[in-house]
């Protein structure tokens, strides 16, 4: 049995967090990875670029059954902290849109970033380690993986979700937590294409076609909307718009696309007046790619000059632009989410160290927690924040 301080499952964005953060305090720490290498959705997130923070992120960009729970952990380590950190190593970076910072040359750079903050001699990272059992005996926690034995007074789990099983994720932090009696919030594919059917299914023929969009899922205190671009695709929708509206659209639910999110309430009315032989197909092409323009005109079924349409038509055929509805039938599922919403209850932790309030010393960090944030590096911020937040607590 190798004894260690602390055991982290998983050598993922959390987890190499955790324990760097946990080896510069002097603490040993034994990473155990069931992969060949450290660190796998890092290298391939953000096209190869790693999103790694985003400047605005606050607890207003995560979603949880209980919407306070990420506030202390992303007060005490900050989108400014990492961005310190990766200019510490001279990393450089440049921001994209909307506050999304990425790397100038690679994701690579983010991992050896973290292995480098890993003390050589505190902190070992095992990998190709395939976890058969793990047990809680007299305030130790004892990890058994390939044939080895380790133990520790505290144990995190920093083994993600099950988005993209392809990649080797799993769910196995939930197989965990239902060892140790924590409960766990339905896990759903999130940041994740929608797929369309029913009357729908003719949007298909857009496949390619991307326009910016105003997506809007939810009602009442759970409604969200996004002003981003929205692409059409052989099975549905996708492009970041609807990709943050996945996370908040519930089954048999309609999502609200509003075409032309800039134009004025009253702009066909005004154009009827300004221009009456123009056509609605005309005006749409305008403004819209020419399939998406078409697409539309034939749906309204006004395909004549704008000053032989009733203003009462007009009116219609303005708030159907602004609010069309889309009652997708499924999303492309794990295989395709960017990340999972649910995962082990935010009732069961403590907001300020991670901690299972039933377990003490076990740890819950990273994706694993019902903890989701928006696209665009709020995710990695979670875990950079909960992984640091942890490593002061042992
Ligand atoms: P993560 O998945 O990073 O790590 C978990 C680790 O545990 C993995 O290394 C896994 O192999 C290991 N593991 C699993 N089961 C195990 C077991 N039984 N035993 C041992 N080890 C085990 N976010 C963002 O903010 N910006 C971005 O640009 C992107 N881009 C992006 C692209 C793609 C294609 C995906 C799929 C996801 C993103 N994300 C993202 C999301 C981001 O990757 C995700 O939120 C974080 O990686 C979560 O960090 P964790 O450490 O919790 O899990």
């Amino acid at each position: 049995m190798q004894q260690f301080d602390v055991i982290v499952l998983g050598a993922g964005a959390a987890g190499l967090m955790c324990a760097a953060q946990a080896g510069q305090r002097g603490l040993r720490v034994a990473v155990l990875e069931k992969a060949e290498k450290p660190g796998k959705k890092i290298l391939i997130s953000g096209g190869g670029r790693c999103n790694f923070t985003n400047v605005n992120a606050g607890p207003g960009n995560y979603l949880s059954d209980n919407p306070h729970f990420a506030k202390s952990a992303l007060a005490r380590y900050t989108a400014q902290d990492f961005i310190d950190l990766v200019n510490g190593h001279g990393i450089t970076w440049h921001e994209k849109t909307l506050g999304q910072l990425f790397c100038d040359g690679s994701a690579k750079q983010i991992v050896q970033m973290l292995l480098d903050e890993c003390p050589d001699d505190r902190v070992e990272i095992i990998c190709n380690a395939e976890i058969t059992a793990v047990e809680a005996l007299d305030r130790q926690y004892g990890v058994f993986a390939s044939g080895q034995s380790y133990s520790a007074p505290n144990l995190v789990i920093a083994t993600g979700g099950p988005s993209i099983p392809k990649m080797g994720a799993t769910g196995f932090a939930y197989e965990l937590a239902r060892q140790f009696g924590l409960k766990v919030v339905e896990p759903r594919p999130a940041l994740v294409p929608l797929t369309l059917g029913g009357e729908d299914v003719l949007f298909r023929e857009l496949s390619g076609v991307s326009a910016p969009v105003r997506a809007t899922a939810g009602s009442g205190n759970g409604e969200a909307s996004f002003d981003e671009a929205a692409l059409f695709t052989h099975k549905g929708l996708s492009g970041p718009a609807i990709l943050q509206i996945s996370s908040y659209w519930r089954k048999n639910e309609p999502i609200r696309i509003r075409f032309l999110p800039q134009a004025e309430r009253d702009w066909l009315m005004e154009l009827k007046r300004d221009r009456p032989k123009a056509s609605l197909r005309t005006v749409l092409r305008e403004h819209l790619p020419d399939r998406l323009a078409d697409a539309l005109a034939d749906r309204l079924g006004i395909d004549r000059e704008l000053g032989n349409v009733s203003d009462k038509d007009l009116r219609s055929v303005g708030e159907k632009l602004a609010d069309w509805r889309f009652t997708p039938n499924g999303t492309e599922g794990f295989a395709k989410a960017e990340v999972t919403i649910g995962g082990i209850s935010t009732n069961e932790l403590s907001s300020k160290t991670m901690e299972a309030k039933k377990s003490p010393g076990l740890y819950v960090i990273g994706e694993a927690v019902d903890v989701t944030g928006w696209l665009g590096g709020y995710n990695f911020q979670w875990a950079w924040s909960s992984g640091y937040a942890a490593a002061q607590a042992f």
